[in-house]
C-alpha cells in the first residue's frame, strides 16, 4: 500500500512536470520522494531554480508563500492548507505595523518564518542559515529591528553585540525545551556533544555546544570526529543525520521525558497521502495578491544578494 502510493507519487509528479521541495522537518517517507530536501534558505534558492511547471512544497504555508513570491508564474501547492507554523502566527500584521512604527529610523530583517504581509513591512528577510552574516554585514550603528522570533534576534545579539530591537515571536517546538530538562539529559548523556538551533530560548543555547541552523547541525555533525549527539530541534532532522552518519548516535533534547519525540504538529500534518491528493488534484494552491507579491519579493531578493556576496549560497 505504502509502496503504491509512493509509486503513484513519482509517476504524477514526472507526468505533470512537478518539482517536490522538502523540508527536513517532514516525515521520512516525504523527504525520501522530494526532488530536493533542505532547509528554509536552500529551498528558497530551488524554488528560484526550478524550470518545472509546478512547485509542490512540503513544509509549511508560508514556506509555499515563499515558493510563490519567488515565482508568481508558476503553480505553488502544499498538501495541507493548515499546516502553519507559531512562529508566523505569533506575528500579525496590524499589530507588528504599530510595532514598527514606534521605531523610526530602524530598518526591519524578519526571518523567513512569517507570512507574506509581514515581508512586506520588512526590509530584508533572513532564514536561521544566514541571520548572523546577514546582520553582520549592515554598518554598526544601522538601527534594527529583528522579528518575529525573539530567541534567534536574542542570540544574534549575543553574538554580534547589537542591541537589535527583538518582536516577542516565537516557535513553540523549540522555545518549549527547559534549561532544567536538557540538564538533566545532559547528566544522563555526559559524554554526547549538544548541537541546538536558534530558535530554543537563551537557557538552552547557553547549554549548546553548537548552535546552527538546520544545515549547520547536518554540517557539524558531518565533519565532527564525536560520535554522540544530543539534538534540541525538531524531530525530523534525524533521517538526514542518521542517514549521513550512520555509525553516529542521536538522541532529542525534548520537554516532555513520556515522549521520545520533537515534532512540530504543522509539518506533521503533511502525509503521504496528502502528497499523492495534492498532485492528483494540483491542491491546495497558494494565491497571493499582486501587490503583496511585489513588495514581499524585494526583502527576499535582498537576501538572496546579500547570502550570494558573501558566499553563503552560489
Ligand atoms: P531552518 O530550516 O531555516 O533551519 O528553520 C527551522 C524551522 O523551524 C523551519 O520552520
Ligand atoms: Fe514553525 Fe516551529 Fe514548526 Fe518551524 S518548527 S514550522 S518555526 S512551529
Amino acid at each position: 500500500m505504502a509502496a503504491d502510493i509512493k509509486e503513484k507519487i513519482l509517476q504524477l509528479k514526472k507526468q505533470k512536470d512537478v518539482v517536490i521541495l522538502g523540508h527536513y522537518y517532514q516525515i521520512p517517507e516525504i523527504q525520501d520522494i522530494s526532488d530536493y530536501v533542505g532547509d528554509s534558505l536552500a529551498l528558497a534558492q530551488k524554488a528560484v531554480e526550478t524550470d518545472k511547471s509546478i512547485i509542490l512544497f512540503c513544509g509549511v504555508h508560508f514556506m509555499g508563500e515563499t515558493a510563490k513570491i519567488l515565482n508568481p508564474k508558476k503553480k505553488v501547492i502544499i498538501p495541507d492548507l493548515n499546516a502553519g507554523c507559531s512562529l508566523a502566527d505569533s506575528c500579525q500584521y496590524e499589530e507588528f505595523k504599530q510595532f514598527k512604527a514606534q521605531y523610526p529610523n530602524h530598518i526591519v530583517i524578519s526571518y523567513v518564518n512569517c507570512s507574506a504581509k509581514i515581508k512586506t513591512l520588512s526590509d530584508i528577510i533572513c532564514t536561521s542559515g544566514n541571520a548572523l552574516q546577514i546582520v553582520n554585514s549592515l554598518p554598526k550603528n544601522q538601527k534594527i529591528i529583528f522579528a518575529p522570533d525573539k530567541n534567534l534576534g536574542g542570540y544574534i545579539n549575543r553574538m554580534t553585540g547589537r542591541n537589535m530591537v527583538l518582536y516577542h515571536g516565537s516557535c513553540e517546538v523549540h522555545d518549549l525545551l527547559t534549561a532544567e530538562y536538557t540538564l538533566k539529559m545532559k547528566q544522563q548523556y555526559p559524554n554526547y556533544v549538544m548541537i541546538a538551533h536558534p530558535e530554543c530560548n537563551d537557557a538552552v543555547l547557553q547549554l549548546a555546544d553548537y548552535v546552527g541552523s538546520t544545515q549547520g547541525m547536518i554540517k557539524f555533525v558531518k565533519e565532527s570526529k564525536e560520535k554522540n549527539f544530543l539534538v534540541a530541534t525538531e524531530n525530523g532532522i534525524l533521517h538526514k543525520l542518521q542517514n549521513d552518519n550512520p555509525d553516529k548516535n542521536f538522541v532529542v533534547v525534548t520537554q516532555n521525558p513520556s515522549c521520545a519525540c520533537n515534532d512540530c504538529r504543522h509539518m506533521k500534518l503533511n502525509t503521504m497521502e496528502k502528497v499523492l491528493a495534492s498532485l492528483e488534484e494540483e491542491k491546495y494552491e497558494i494565491n497571493l495578491d499582486e501587490q503583496i507579491i511585489a513588495d514581499a519579493r524585494k526583502p527576499i531578493e535582498k537576501m538572496l544578494e546579500i547570502s550570494k556576496k558573501l558566499g553563503i549560497i552560489k
